[in-house]
Formats: C-alpha cells, structure tokens, sequence
C-alpha cells in the first residue's frame, strides 16, 4: 500500500517535470541514447576504449581516410601491406621522422591489430583533390603502360604486399615516387626503383595525378 502511495508519487513528480522540462527533457533523453549508441558502435569497432588507432586520426584520418593530401590513407588497405610498412618503419629500412618512434613502440601483437582494423575500414573517395584535366590523362596512360595493375590489384585497389593507389593522397604519392628514385624506399622486386628513376619528373606528377583522383572500387 505504502509502495504504491510512493510510486504514486514519484509518478505524479514525473508527470510534472514532463509537462514543465517537456521538450528539453526528451532532447536530453535522445542525447543520451545517441551518445550510448554511438559509444557502443566505437567499441564494436575495436575494442574497449581507449582505441590504440585513436593515436592514427589526427593525421591519417578519421577510420584510415585521411583528409590531407601529404598523410596517406590506410582505409582499405591490404593488412599484409601495412603490417610490412610498419615493421619497416620501426626497422628504419623505411625511414621516417613520424612513423619511425611511433612503430618501434608497436608489439607484433599491435601491428598486427592496427594493420587488421585499417584493412576493414571502407576506403572514402579522394574528394578535396582537383586534378588538371591534361596532366591526369598524361597519366592514365603511363599507367596503362607501365602495367602498374599487374602488381597493385585490378582497379589499383592493392592486394597482399601491394599498396592500393587508388585515391591515395596526391602530395604522399609524389613524396614516394622521390623516395624510390633517391633510395629512401626500396621494394623487393626493384620494379619501384626502376619506374621512379625511369620517369621524368613530369610523368611522376601526372602518375599521381591520376592515381590521387581515381575513386576506390567499394569492396
Ligand atoms: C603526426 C602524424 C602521424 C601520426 C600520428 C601517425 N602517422 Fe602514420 N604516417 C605519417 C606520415 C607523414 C606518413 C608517410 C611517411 C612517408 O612519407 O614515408 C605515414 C605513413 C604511415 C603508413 C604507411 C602508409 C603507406 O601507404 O605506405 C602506415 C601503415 C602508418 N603511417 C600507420 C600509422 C598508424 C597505425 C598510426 C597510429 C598508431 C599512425 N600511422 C600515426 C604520419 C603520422
Ligand atoms: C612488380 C610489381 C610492381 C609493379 C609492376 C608496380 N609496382 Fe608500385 N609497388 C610495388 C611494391 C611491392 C610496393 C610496396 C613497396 C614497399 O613495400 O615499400 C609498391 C609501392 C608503390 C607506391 C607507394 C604507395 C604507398 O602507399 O606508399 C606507388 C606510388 C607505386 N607503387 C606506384 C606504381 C605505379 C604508378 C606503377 C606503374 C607505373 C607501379 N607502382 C608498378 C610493386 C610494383
């Protein structure tokens, strides 16, 4: 009897608040749930928080999508590619002020973790890129030519060791094209080394050109 004279209550002081608060009250109840949703899509992502990629956003962008032409996106990249990148940063064979000290803190484990999650994430396309129409076409053809999709994957989208180009920063790519041809970078193969140092450095703008421009296939 007691209990219900309580909840009486309580629901009287409720029904109160929501005819006097009303619409605030709901706006905070919908804030509340978002956040909550939001918070659990985050951890299903990967993992409880706080996220070791949370570290990657600032440069390499919100799930591996970078928005700055000179940081590379990792979006969709093959797992083996950027497991292999991040050993050769902590290893200096890849030299690099940035990416050196951060992948020699990384364990196996977390290599591995980070390379997995970047691969899963759906590549965005290119959009704050705009290519000269001339240059672009230039460079169609020098990839057309140089069979540049025999390794990197059909509609340059990467595969195994081989970096998607599709979409990739334009400022990144020309910076690697600079750093095979002066000996920064290496590739097992050579085949890198041979095509850097064999274009003039027109052809390298125009191959990036269109390959920066070029939107990534959805998987
Ligand atoms: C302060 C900026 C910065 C942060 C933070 C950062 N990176 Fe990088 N990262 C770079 C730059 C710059 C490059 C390009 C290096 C080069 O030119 O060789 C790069 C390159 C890479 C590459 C090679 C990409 C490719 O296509 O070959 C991988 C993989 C990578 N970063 C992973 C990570 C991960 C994982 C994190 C977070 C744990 C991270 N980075 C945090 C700046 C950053
Ligand atoms: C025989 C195989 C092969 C061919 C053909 C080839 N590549 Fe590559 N390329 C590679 C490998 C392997 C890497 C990764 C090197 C490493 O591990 O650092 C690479 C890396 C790159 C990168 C750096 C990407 C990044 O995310 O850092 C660019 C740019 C590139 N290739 C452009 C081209 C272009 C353009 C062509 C055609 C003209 C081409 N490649 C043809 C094997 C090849």
């Amino acid at each position: 009897m007691k209990k219900r004279i309580l909840l009486g209550a309580a629901g009287a002081i409720v029904a109160g608040l929501l005819a006097y608060f009303g619409p605030d009250l709901l706006g905070l109840y919908r804030l509340d749930r978002y956040i909550s949703a939001s918070a659990a899509a985050y951890e299903t992502n990967s993992g409880p928080w706080p996220h070791v990629t949370d570290a990657c956003i600032g440069c390499h962008g919100v799930k591996g999508n970078s928005m700055h032409q000179g940081y590379p996106s990792l979006a969709g990249q093959p797992a083996p590619y950027l497991a292999a990148q991040l050993r050769k940063f902590a290893s200096g064979e890849r030299p690099n002020p940035t990416m050196g000290p951060l992948a020699m803190t990384m364990s196996e484990t977390e290599i591995n973790h980070l390379a997995d999650h970047f691969a899963r994430q759906p590549p965005g396309d290119n959009r704050s890129f705009m290519p000269d129409a001339v240059l672009r076409e230039k460079g169609r053809q020098l990839v057309a030519q140089g069979n540049c999709a025999a390794c990197h994957g059909g509609q340059l989208m990467g595969r195994e060791q081989f970096p998607r180009l599709a979409g990739q920063g334009y400022d990144y790519l020309l910076a690697q094209f600079d750093a095979f041809a002066n000996g920064a970078r290496s590739d097992p193969t050579g085949m890198m080394t041979r095509i850097a140092t064999a274009a003039s450095p027109q052809d390298r703008k125009a191959m990036a050109i269109y390959l920066a421009s070029l939107a990534p296939q959805k998987k």
